[in-house]
Formats: C-alpha cells, structure tokens, sequence
C-alpha cells in the first residue's frame, strides 16, 4: 500500500494479486490514513478502530459506511494513471439518501452525521433529510407519536439559526432520536381509507377516538385527506380529541401542534403518513382526567359553565390583568380552587389567552423555585420533566387556540387542562414545601437571541439521556415563544435554571426502587 496525491487528493494505492487499486487514503469513520492498516487480500483494516473494506470496491464489511475508489489504469509500460472522480453531488443525493436511511436504520449516528453533512453542502432541503426519520420513525413509534418524532419539528425549525455545514446539528441530534428509539421495531401497517364516511365525519371520528377505536379513526381520517381534506379543515377534529381529555401529562396537544407545524414545513403531502401515526398516541394516551387525582379539579369545573366562559372569551378586556386571585390559586395548594379562579377570570374579561399567560408565568415561577432534592427521590416519579410540561402545554394550547376558528366549550376545557397542569405540578411543593427562587442573570436583553442561545445549549449534550434532551429542545422552544408573548424573560430564565440544573438519568435507579415498593404492598404518594 502506498499513499499518493492525485491533484492534491491523498489516494491508498494498492496492489493485490488481482491488481492494482485506489481508494481514498481518509478512512469514512474518522479519517485516518488507510496506508497505516493492514492488507490481507482483498481485505484492507483500518488500524484505528478496525472498520474493514474490500479493496476491489470499496465496500464496508465490518464498520458503517464504504469508502470511495478511483479507476486505475496500468500502461504496457507498467506506468500507472489514477482517476479522481469527483462525483457530480446533484447524482450523488439519491445515492447519499439512501445511505443516510441505512445510518437511521442501523442507528450508526457517525454515518448519519456524515451523510447529513454531505446532502447538505449538495444542497439537500433539511426537511428532506428531517422527512427521512419521519418516515423511518412515525411508522414503527409503537404507541403512536413519542418525543423522538416530535423533536423532529422543533429540530427543523431550528436549522434557521445555523449556517452551512453547522446545520447539521439540530437535524443529526433529531435524526439520531429517531434511530435510537425506533430502531428494530416493526412497522405498523394502516388500514385503507374509510369506502363510506356519515355526513358527519369529523364527528364521526371524535366518536372512534372516544371509543379507543383505532383502526376505524384512522380510516376515516385517511378517507377524509385522499378526499381532498386541508390541514385547516382537519385541525379542529384534533383540537377537538385533545380537549376531550387531559391526555398524557399534555402530550396529546402538544404532538398534535408538532405534527401540524411539521406539515407547514414538509408540505401536507406528507399528511397522510403524518397523521394516521399521531393517532395512536391520542387514542390510547392516559386519560388524566379519569385518574382520582383530578376528583377536586373537577369539583371545580362542575362549578363552571364552560358555554357562558367560552361566551365571555370571544372578546376579552383589553387590559384585563390579574389581581392575584389566579396566579395564588395555580401556585397554592387548593386543588379546587385552581379551576375556580380560572372560571372567575375568564367571567371577568381574561380571554383564553389572559388564563394562558398566567399560567406560563405561574409554571416559569415554579421552576425557578422547584428543589433540586426532588431529583433524587427514587420513590417518588415527579421530576424536573414534570414540570417542564406546565410550559410546553400552554405553549401548544395557544396554537390551538388561536387556530380555531371559534371559541367553543370544548377550547375552554382545554385551557383548563393547562390550569390543572400548572397547580399539580406543585405536588412536590406540597411534600416538601416551597424551594427557594433562584435569581437568573439573563444572557442577552434580546429575548430572541436568549431564547436561541438555550435552544443552542438544548442541541448540546449536555442533557444525559434522549428523554432529557428531547424535554429541553421542546421546552426552549416553547419559553422562547411564550417570553416574545409576555415580553419577559421569566420563562426563558426558568428554562436556563433546567437546563443549568442537576437531572438524574434515574431511570432504573427509580423504576427499581417503585417496583420494590410495589412489591413490598407501599403506593406511591398520592
Ligand atoms: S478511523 Fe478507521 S476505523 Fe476509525
């Protein structure tokens, strides 16, 4: 083996018994030299981390991607030409995407990263790279949308604030979300779009989801995008299904708003792989509002008529401010009294919008006082997450809202979804009393740049497990939605303090100290 530059590459020259070969000198893991590997036949070993390739054509046998080889042509004389291809990067793309979905498949995040920088600089659409872990990972979630796909969206969004080859960042961290969690799962197929649908179909599929029927909501649903349906004609039946329950901590809402925003990107061509995948997720999410720890919220919604509220939100009073009352109840620990207040404010001219703030601020509140100590008890599942959920849901309500084309009964108890959020994510404060508020020096008085310096951090890893780093992404994402809305930086330096703060990755350490509770007869808290 020889190295040799052919105008100005570094080539690895080999002879073997069937002749003579080149391949690039940088090995496509790393990029150390070839020539320092072994030859044995047709085989070469990169003498790093041992990644193997067949010399004749550059194939990968043991390691994750190929590496490329030139045509060498041998005069009579004995004297050698190289060939230097440098292929065309238009005709390389299809190449490249096909390798960036065995990257995803094979969950290889060097190959992944590689290719993703390689499509870029050939002019690649980041949302067609982003497309290809949709397409990957919506199909095989197994419960439907999960944080790995959501991420996706925030991750694209995200692109704008890089250039050139940096961009690789928030989609190589997206992607690898993807591969990680979905890797080797089996696809699940969907049924064929619904032959016949009820006049009525948006409430037709209200009733399958209330049902828990899957296959059939997911049928009609197809039935009504193959027959021309609009993501405005389809945003109110899921605002709708995520309103009839508090679902999963909020993940229904806040999915529904990722899956939307995504086909604002990707183009409601996509629609019918996007949608039909979300369903599950909302179909067989945790219906909070069931649970026994929603008995005294919903004491005080009984109390409330949510028509004569939704009336009141049509047109709130300009300037109507808080007068403590709901700020008090969302960060006390009455449980009732949170969705009375809610009620009394919306009575009294706060719009939805109005109660939506006063939520942000109250959950911004609680993380810049929530005890770290809580992290660490193993016996009880409340955590910084948790809390990081006040946030994204009133986030992903008021894009409910302010999509709807009216103010119903049913955005009301959305809303109130958010206000139950806010003031049960003081239960650790309940336990443990109030922690003390931190003060944050904000990083810029710009509350764009701020916000984007966290989402920056949030791509960073510094956030231990997928799960944590998914949390930040959507979380700085939301703050820095919510700080521009309020103009204040309090969410923003809410979410600085997670960030900056200590998160065990206690997954086993807690699962195995609640399975030896169980086991041993103790409940958990509440
Ligand atoms: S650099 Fe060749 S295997 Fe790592």
């Amino acid at each position: 083996m020889r190295m040799v530059k052919v105008d100005g590459h570094r080539l690895c020259l080999v002879r073997t018994s069937e002749g003579v070969f080149a391949l690039d000198q940088a090995c496509p893991h790393e990029g150390y030299g070839l020539t320092t590997g072994d030859l044995d036949g047709d085989l070469i070993t990169c003498a790093w981390h041992n990644w193997k390739f067949r010399v004749s054509d550059g194939r990968c046998v043991l390691g994750e991607e190929d590496v490329r080889t030139h045509p060498v042509h041998v005069a009579d004389d004995g004297t050698l030409s190289v060939t230097f291809v440098e292929p065309d990067p238009a005709e390389q793309r299809p190449k490249l995407l096909a390798s960036l979905r065995s990257g995803i498949e094979r969950d290889y995040t060097g190959q992944v990263a590689r290719d993703v920088v390689r499509l870029l600089r050939a002019d690649a659409n980041p949302g067609e790279l982003i497309w290809e872990a949709v397409a990957y990972g919506a199909p095989r979630a197994e419960f439907g949308w999960g944080h790995a796909v959501a991420s996706l969206t925030d991750c694209l969004a995200m692109v704008e604030h890089y250039e050139d080859d940096d961009r690789a960042l928030p989609i190589v961290q997206a992607i690898a979300g993807v591969a990680e969690g979905e890797r080797d799962r089996p696809v699940r197929p969907l049924p064929d779009p619904a032959r016949d649908v009820s006049s009525d179909p948006r409430a037709e599929f209200r009733g399958f989801v209330e049902r828990e029927q899957l296959e059939p909501a997911q049928a009609v649903l197809r039935h009504a995008i193959a027959h021309g349906a609009t993501a405005d004609d389809l945003r109110p039946w899921f605002t709708e299904v995520v309103a009839d329950h508090h679902l999963s901590y909020g993940h229904g809402a806040i999915y529904t708003q990722k899956a939307f925003q995504l086909l604002d990107r990707l183009g409601w061509g996509r629609a019918d792989t996007v949608l039909p995948h979300l369903l599950p997720t909302l179909v067989y999410g945790t219906r909070e509002d069931k649970l026994p720890y929603m008995k005294l919220f919903h004491r005080g919604v009984a109390e409330l008529d949510l028509a004569a509220l939704a009336a009141a939100a049509i047109e709130p009073v300009t300037g109507w401010a808080d007068d403590g009352r709901l700020r008090s109840a969302l960060l006390g620990d009455d449980r009732t009294e949170a969705a009375s207040a809610a009620g009394a404010a919306l009575a009294s001219g706060a719009g939805l919008e109005g109660v939506l703030d006063a939520v942000t601020e109250a959950v911004s509140e609680r993380m810049l006082r929530y005890d770290h100590a809580g992290e660490f008890d193993f016996h009880d599942d409340f955590g910084w997450l948790s809390i990081t959920h006040g946030m994204t849901y009133a986030n992903a309500v008021r894009w409910h809202v302010r999509r709807a084309p009216e103010i119903t009964p049913d955005l009301v108890r959305l809303v109130l979804w958010t206000v139950f959020l806010a003031n049960w994510t003081g239960r650790h404060e309940w336990h443990t009393g109030v922690g003390e508020r931190e003060e944050i020096e904000p990083r810029s008085t710009d509350l764009v740049e701020y916000g984007r310096s966290l989402q920056h951090e949030a791509l960073l890893d510094g956030t231990t497990a997928f799960i944590v780093h998914a949390h930040a992404v959507k979380t700085s994402v939301a703050a820095t939605e919510e700080a521009v809305r309020l103009d204040s930086a309090v969410p923003l330096d809410a979410v600085a303090r997670f960030m900056a703060a200590p998160k065990l990755e206690r997954f086993v350490a807690a699962t195995v100290a609640r399975s030896i509770d169980f086991l041993s007869g103790r409940v958990q808290r509440e």
